[in-house]
């Protein structure tokens, strides 16, 4: 007997990457930051107390969004909604713009969790192949739809497309433009000034990326007040915990420290594509804190992430077209950079 709708049948589910209980694996599958958070975010959590646990949180977590709202020099808290992590808002907008049988774009590859969430919507994700250098095609401009699906760094390329490109989606797009801006914080432009140029583009954050939250369930979306009001609607009534809602505040209070996180990652990521690269492996410029590293040689791809687990590193391999020959590497520290080049360099070794 089945109880489940019928609709979950063909659906297999996201598939995250590994959280190993080991604490002592070098982590690069994830694309965690390997910094801890703010100082002021472990602070603000100590301070919560029992009350914090015993009352409902704030359902909006409206003094989050105030500060977020300043940061962005946005008009006002309400252009802003937070989430329980980005992923809620990615689900929560295909729910509060798109009618099962309606129909989702993104690109191909991207983020899998947005086909995934197509798919127990009922509703058709449209899939457009990005070129050779992981930019939009022609079509992705004419291809018509309820909602688009954009990440900006792109997962797993870390590419961005051009400002350009997503600007002139916005203007011809007839539905609402969503730009995952997940890993923006280490690329050197973003959208975030789009919401008030079109009344179609959402933007999108996580916190567990840059800031270093990804355990606390962080993101935000920004859009016209009309838009947002939208998103309310369909939310949880208390979507986020009272824990999340302090860490998140204490977080956006302190955006220098997450500034000097970043920098560091970028650094390293720097080095590690230049040593990557002397090893033979193939890397887009990426935007973002990892580096899809393509190999095209012996051992194949996913013999040398088997190999690099039994050494104790994580990185991540995904067995879809045209990612077969490739590997997922975030950017972890030097030290651990360095490890994972110095592996490679046995496992490759001619
Ligand atoms: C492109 C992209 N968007 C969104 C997310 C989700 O972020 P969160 O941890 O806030 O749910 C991720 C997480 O890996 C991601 O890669």
């Amino acid at each position: 007997m089945k109880y489940g709708r019928k609709i979950l049948e063909p659906v297999a589910g996201y598939v995250p990457g590994e959280q190993p209980t080991d604490l002592n694996v070098i982590k690069l599958n994830t694309n965690e930051n390997p910094y801890p958070p703010s100082p002021r975010v472990v602070e603000a959590l100590h301070a919560l107390g029992t009350e914090a646990m015993r009352r409902y949180p704030d359902p909006t977590a409206s003094a989050f969004r105030r500060e977020c709202a300043k940061r962005h020099g946005l008009p006002g808290a309400d252009w802003i909604i937070a989430g329980n992590g980005m992923d809620e808002l990615l689900s929560l907008a295909i729910r509060t713009f798109v009618d099962p049988d309606e129909k989702v774009l993104a690109p191909y590859p991207t983020y899998s969790l947005y086909d995934v969430l197509c798919k127990l919507h009922g509703c058709e994700m449209v899939s457009v192949d990005l070129d050779g250098c992981f930019q939009l095609p022609e079509a992705f401009h004419t291809t018509p739809a309820k909602l688009c699906l954009l990440a900006r760094p792109n997962a797993p390329s870390g590419v961005s497309v051009p400002r350009a490109e997503v600007e002139r989606l916005c203007r011809s797009f007839p539905g609402i433009v969503v730009i995952d801006e997940a890993y923006v914080d280490f690329g050197d432009d973003h959208c975030m000034d789009f919401p008030e140029r079109f009344g179609n583009a959402v933007v999108m954050r996580t916190f567990s990326k840059s800031f270093s939250l990804a355990g606390m369930r962080i993101g935000i979306a920004v859009a016209r007040p009309e838009i947002i009001n939208e998103f309310m609607k369909m939310k949880d009534s208390y979507n986020m915990s009272a824990f999340s809602e302090a860490a998140a505040l204490a977080a956006v209070q302190d955006y220098d420290y997450m500034r000097g996180n970043v920098e560091r990652v970028r650094a390293t990521r720097g080095r590690l594509f230049a040593e990557l690269t002397a090893l033979g492996f193939d890397i887009p410029e990426s935007q973002s804190n990892f580096l899809l590293a393509r190999w095209n040689g012996t051992p194949t791809a996913r013999e040398i992430f088997e190999r690099l687990k039994t050494r104790g590193i994580y990185v991540r391999y995904f067995a879809l077209r045209g990612l077969e020959s490739a590997l997922r590497i975030t950017v972890g520290t030097d030290e651990q950079c360095g490890a994972l080049v110095h592996a490679l360099g046995e496992i490759v070794k001619k």
